[in-house]
């Protein structure tokens, strides 16, 4: 795909890697956030096709001394980090201090996005629509705070690819949200996040780019059998998603709803930073308006099943073109 060819490390934290830090009596999604070898031998095939020679580095320890061993010219940065409430900003710190550059958004952004209160904070202070929300670190604050209105959505302040979201995670009333926040609670560290749920359509949004970032597609996601109402993307979705999904890209929608989207994802990764490449997950609130849910700046690239994967296959962008990419606009830094 042009350019000249650069060694480009690839940084990722494998599901293996973690198996024997993982508490083996914790819930089953417990190590959802880390990669499968097939996404890293596909970054790295693509890296090949694009011209460029790649390099497995993993992440942690072994990523760092590697990185001293033999530095690469770009680390393309897929590692979700360990331990820490800003994990994801692990590698990214490392690579600044090093002087390396790296691909994806920086430390900064990437230690924020993983906080889904923090992310709305920005989000309204920029005028961008986001549900109220409450955060409660223990199960008797529950009766203390003044929580938005029923139904609510429960899940994990600090954590992604859906961990701890299912089904029960949409409570109608106080008494699912106790059942849900406590298990939340106690299967898993740091605080939950309660917030008005949004109803209407799902959209996953793909932005790309710095300076002029623009929108590169949207994908609607609708449940297969009832109703958008309830529908919440869960992990036993997401596992099911052949059966369960029904993804349509473009989105169903209108052409002011499809704009209004767009600029919310766009606000949204210029509020937060964003470099590269990020996916805005939105739904659409009761009274139509766009709202924001979360960003992703890190978002799955497994070459099957993630999202960002699925959306460029409709799209009709192949998987080496969706790397060549992400790499393009971090070699402008270089
Ligand atoms: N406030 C809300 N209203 C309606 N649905 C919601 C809300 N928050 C989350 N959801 C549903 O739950 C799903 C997962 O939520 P969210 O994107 O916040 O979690 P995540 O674990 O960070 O996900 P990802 O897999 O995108 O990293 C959403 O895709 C959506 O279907
Ligand atoms: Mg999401």
């Amino acid at each position: 795909m042009g350019g000249t060819a650069i060694r480009i490390g690839i940084a990722y934290d494998l599901k293996t890697d973690y198996q024997g830090i993982a508490p083996s009596t914790g819930p089953d999604d417990l190590l959802e956030e880390y990669d499968s070898p097939e996404t890293v031998e596909a970054i790295a095939d693509a890296l090949g096709e694009c011209g460029h020679i790649p390099v497995r580095l993993g992440g942690g320890r072994a990523f760092l001394e590697r990185m001293l061993a033999e530095p690469v010219d770009l680390v393309f940065n897929t590692a979700e980090g360990w331990g820490t409430r800003s994990r994801e900003a692990q590698v990214p710190a490392l690579c600044e201090l090093l002087h390396i550059p790296y691909t994806h958004s920086g430390s900064l952004t990437l230690a924020i996005s993983l906080d889904k209160a923090m992310t709305k904070r920005i989000a309204s202070a920029n005028g961008i629509r986001t549900p109220e929300f409450v955060c409660v670190e223990d199960l008797e604050e529950l009766d203390a705070v003044a929580l938005p209105t029923f139904p609510l959505m429960v899940k994990l302040a600090g954590e992604g690819s859906s961990m701890g979201i299912g089904s029960r995670s949409r409570c109608a009333n106080i008494r699912e949200l106790q059942e849900a926040a406590a298990e939340l609670l106690r299967q898993y560290s740091g605080a939950v996040i309660i917030e008005r749920f949004l109803p209407g359509v799902e959209v996953t949004v793909l932005v790309m780019g710095n300076g002029a970032a623009r929108v590169v597609g949207m994908m609607e996601i609708a449940p297969r059998l009832g109703s958008i109402r309830e529908f919440v993307y869960s992990l036993e979705v997401k596992r099911n998603y052949r059966s369960r999904v029904e993804y349509h890209a473009p989105p169903r929608l209108s052409g002011p709803a499809i704009a209004a989207i767009a600029e919310t994802a766009l606000e949204t990764y210029c509020a937060m930073a964003c470099r590269d490449i990020a996916r805005v997950d939105i739904r659409i609130d009761a009274d139509g308006t766009a709202s924001l849910i979360e960003v992703n700046p890190l978002p799955g690239l497994h070459p099957e099943d993630g999202d960002v994967p699925i959306m460029c296959r409709h799209l009709g962008i192949p998987y080496a073109r969706l790397i060549g990419e992400i790499v393009a606009h971090a070699e402008a830094r270089l």
